[in-house]
């Protein structure tokens, strides 16, 4: 099956307000063009390798091209999020409709529950389980109702450093069994239990220095990882499990906290 993911045009991306610690003295200081260049060509990345789909960017709601905040589908389910701030919550409306215009499955939890969709929920498609991040943005709580949703094991990790505020800035399962992450951004519990349940021979260690590059924040197309940047040591390592690393700048987007695999929702993703 051809991979499918959802973008959306950054038209009125902005830093407009601050809810993660990368916001903080980069409001309404995001350069335009820059953006509008550096978005396009992922698109052209993604484009090359796999189908796009965009959803109507909404004046307003300068965080929408984060696409991976819509929801998590997993074959032919979608769970559209329920953002925590209040910032983000007009985006739920337009997610969910476009979710059941495309023919998805759509489900929800329970209002008081936050959960912030792929960015802290990601498949592992060789485990056959869901990691959900929260502490920051989704709670432990929805592991339960995420789990019944999908019928997959959902494994709660806990995140401690507000840097890493969603999963996805700071773990990315790739094929093959591989999970590429930051150790320091979970809680001592779920380090031990990462190194529990992911066999060393299939684990990539980030540093802190690539992980404040937003490495872990990656889009995988087969063997291609598309990211911010990376040092030598890490493209060494992804180059041995396979993999093949394409650099892009997302120097804007890095402002409101996200690079490009929060700029993209992965839909054709079966367990
Ligand atoms: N400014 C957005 C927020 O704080 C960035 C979201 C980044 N998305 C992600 N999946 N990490 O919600």
């Amino acid at each position: 099956m051809s991979n499918r993911f959802l973008m959306c045009q950054p038209q009125y991306f902005d830093v407009s307000y601050v809810i993660n610690p990368w916001m903080t003295d980069n409001v309404h200081r995001v350069g335009r063009a820059q953006a509008t260049e550096q978005w396009a060509a992922l698109h052209a990345l993604v484009r090359n390798a796999a189908e796009v789909e965009l959803i109507d960017p909404e004046p307003g709601l300068p965080d929408m091209p984060f696409t991976a905040n819509a929801g998590l589908v997993v074959g032919g389910r979608a769970l559209v999020s329920n953002f925590r701030h209040p910032e983000r919550q007009t985006e739920e409306q337009h997610f969910e409709r476009w979710f059941r215009d495309h023919g998805y499955n759509v489900h929800r939890l329970e209002r008081a529950l936050s959960f912030e969709g792929a960015g802290d929920a990601l498949l592992d498609r060789e485990r056959g389980c869901i990691w959900m991040g929260y502490g920051h943005r989704s709670q432990r709580e929805a592991a339960a109702p995420i789990q019944q949703v999908f019928d997959l094991e959902v494994v709660p990790l806990e995140l401690t450093d507000p840097r890493f505020y969603h999963l996805d800035t700071c773990f990315c399962p790739l094929p093959r069994g591989y999970v590429m992450y930051f150790p320091d951004a979970f809680s001592e519990d779920s380090q031990a239990l990462l190194q529990r349940r992911i066999p060393a021979a299939q684990t990539i260690r980030v540093s802190e220095e690539d992980a404040l590059r937003f490495a872990c924040n990656a889009v995988n197309i087969g063997d291609q990882i598309i990211l911010n940047g990376a040092s030598e040591p890490l493209r060494e390592a992804l180059s041995q499990a396979g993999f093949r690393t394409v650099q892009s700048s997302f120097s804007e987007f890095l402002r409101a906290g996200g690079a490009s695999k929060c700029l993209t929702l992965r839909l054709e993703d079966v367990a």
